[in-house]
């Protein structure tokens, strides 16, 4: 029996190779440890400044896991900031939509004390009947929150153990060299699924998967050997780490694939051919570079796109992907026929994937199994369980 080289396991010995105890998936108490010590610790992506574009401008994002909403505001001042969405009079949310503006202030809609984009409170409303309560001291309550490239971060923990420059490490320098001006919010997509937060991101850990669970949809742009995918690279990096997806040796989209290529970026070709560096820019690693930024965050760089997915867990068995896809602005008819293509061409596959996560949730919870396997092209989701396992264990 021929044994396939193992480019991974032995580039990154530490990860093992060990099989993965389904505990990890199915506990209520590793869930609680997971809160604790990833979510309330780590950096987390929360969002991009274009949700927000203008001063006055601000989001909610809900961060079911720690029990909280955040309010991002992009303040007069030009600065981002995260509150803890709640009122200091008696706790009711201070914005009531998922986005908004305001002209410099926003007032609680119970009983109309107002703030500003700062979070200072700058008005009691029937302040002398409150004689004991400061406006000074009763601000909204500040999440710290840094901005990297466009990209929204915030961290829950009273002091951050690191600056979120220093959390990213390499990533930074890696990441940072792809071109982000010049793209727009094009699509979203927000799925609720009864699902374990690792198990979703492991789905885009590898893509190992494509040619069996993606035949019909994205294995066509991806380099297969025989039935078996090769990533074009794994690397770690740290907490985070990287794949790269070869593209094929050769690629003849569908029809309507190719149609839609004459107007636009993003189809499903983006995937198939591969972009080399120019100068400083960005080196892709396959024709498609998936980053993975530890715990719950992908950035997915493209010859002309990107995308990003944020993973939500809201309890053990429940979580929420979020899916945003950014591309340059559409200015013709054409450019809309090739965007509106593209966005269907990633649902596709996403709606594959959907249906088996909750299957397999549904499944590891019978018992019937006491571990799971992943192999050599599977590194990139070993990194993630053991990613979480050492912060679980107060080792990371
Ligand atoms: S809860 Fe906000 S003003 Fe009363
Ligand atoms: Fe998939």
């Amino acid at each position: 029996m021929s044994t396939a080289p193992r480019r991974f396991t032995e580039r990154y010995p530490e990860e093992g190779s060990d099989p993965i105890p389904v505990e990890r998936y199915t506990s209520p108490d590793y869930f609680a440890l997971e809160r604790d010590r990833v979510f309330r610790r780590k950096w987390l992506n929360v969002g991009h400044v274009l949700q927000a574009p203008k001063p006055g401008d601000y989001f909610v994002q809900e961060l079911k896991i720690v029990d909280t909403s955040l309010l991002i505001i992009h303040g007069k001042d030009g600065r981002y900031r995260a509150f803890h969405n709640m009122c200091s009079h008696r706790g009711a949310p201070v914005a009531w939509d998922a986005q908004g503006s305001c002209r410099g202030y926003l007032a609680c809609r119970f009983h109309g004390w107002v703030y500003d984009t700062t979070g200072k409170l700058v008005q009691i409303s029937d302040a002398a009947n409150f004689p004991g309560v400061k406006a000074e001291e009763n601000g909204l309550t500040a999440v710290h929150c840094e901005v990297w490239k466009g990209f929204i971060f915030v961290n829950l923990a009273k002091e951050p153990e690191e600056s979120l420059l220093d959390y990213l490490g390499p990533v930074a320098d890696e990441i940072g060299r792809f071109d982000f001006e010049g793209f727009t919010p094009a699509f979203s997509y927000r799925i609720d699924e009864a699902v374990n937060w690792k198990t979703l991101q492991e789905a885009q850990l590898e893509g190992w998967h494509l040619p069996y669970l993606h035949e019909k949809t994205l294995a066509r742009a991806v380099k297969v050997d025989g039935n078996q995918y090769r990533h074009a690279a794994i690397e770690l990096y740290g907490l985070h780490g990287v794949l790269g997806s070869p593209p094929p040796d050769s690629f003849t989209p569908p029809p309507t694939a190719l149609l839609a290529s004459r107007f636009g970026t993003g189809t499903v070709q983006a995937f198939g051919t591969k972009t080399e560096a120019e100068g400083d820019g960005y080196r892709f690693r396959g024709s498609f570079d998936f980053w993975h930024i530890f715990p719950n965050f992908f950035v997915g760089l493209l010859n002309g796109l990107f995308f990003t997915f944020n993973i939500w867990p809201q309890a053990v068995d429940r979580s929420i992907w979020e899916i945003k896809g950014y591309y340059p602005p559409v200015k013709t008819a054409g450019e809309l026929f090739a965007r509106e293509y593209s966005k269907v061409g990633l649902r596709d596959p996403m709606m594959e994937d959907c249906f088996t996560h909750e299957l397999i949730c549904a499944q590891l919870k019978s018992g019937a199994k006491s571990h799971i396997h992943f192999q050599d092209e599977e590194m990139l989701a070993r990194h993630l369980g053991n990613g979480v396992d050492r912060c679980v264990r107060g080792l990371a």
